[in-house]
């Protein structure tokens, strides 16, 4: 998975158990008994398809400029990302990209998990501070070594740690990987603050995911 605009994710080795026979099977079942309609819309040549255009899930698509932020577990699962709650040694959040005009949480594809941190705006690098607000940063939270969801602020206060193999990346510095066994950075996210929302201010800075060379 190199590409942040039109591939997803590779799954998250510490989850990838391989279906049990019984799911495989039942699985199978289901096809064999599912109506030929369920099959005919994809089918190359369908005269009724040919017309159709599908459109983007916007659940899906990547973070867009003016979304604001939700977030993403928790007692304030789904409520907007205020900059006022977000303080200096906090633990970093984890939110999904808004659609401000529908409300639509862009929660259909993991690559959008978003990991916002306020940090000391003195310490931001020249690379990371353009594209902060307020001391605040934005990243992709999926791990570059193997995918999984980072969640853990190490004790120096700007850097995070991904507890699946220990993985440690600047938040002051552009997501630059100080302890592997990542090997690439994270991906940046500009953000701004709106009317005291965290919002987006651009599109992906950097690759997301894991670095082929990882998988
Ligand atoms: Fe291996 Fe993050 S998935 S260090």
């Amino acid at each position: 998975m190199t590409d942040e605009t039109t591939q997803e994710p590779y799954a998250c080795g510490c989850a990838g158990a391989p279906l049990p026979r019984r799911s495989l099977l039942t699985a199978g079942l289901a096809l064999l008994l599912a109506p030929a309609d369920a099959f005919a819309a994809g089918e190359p040549g369908n005269a009724a398809n040919a017309s159709t255009v599908k459109a983007p899930n916007p659940k899906a698509i990547r973070p867009q400029p003016g979304d604001t932020f939700a977030y993403l577990s928790g007692e304030a699962k789904d409520q907007k990302v205020m900059a006022a709650d977000l303080k200096v040694g906090d633990p970093p959040r984890l939110v999904y990209p808004v659609d401000p005009a529908t409300g639509t949480i862009r929660s259909g594809s993991r690559v959008n998990q978003i990991l916002l941190i306020r940090t000391d705006p003195a310490a931001l690098t020249a690379a990371t501070a353009p594209r902060s607000a307020d001391g605040l940063v934005a990243y992709s939270a999926i791990c570059t070594h193997n995918g999984c969801p980072i969640t853990l602020l190490n004790e120096d206060g700007r850097s995070v740690v991904c507890t699946c193999h220990g993985s440690r990346f600047d938040l002051a510095d552009n997501g630059t990987v100080l302890t592997g066994p990542a090997t690439r950075r994270l991906a940046g996210l500009p953000i701004a603050v709106t009317d005291g929302a965290v919002t987006v201010a651009g599109a992906f800075v950097g690759a997301l995911g894991a670095a082929p060379s990882q998988q």
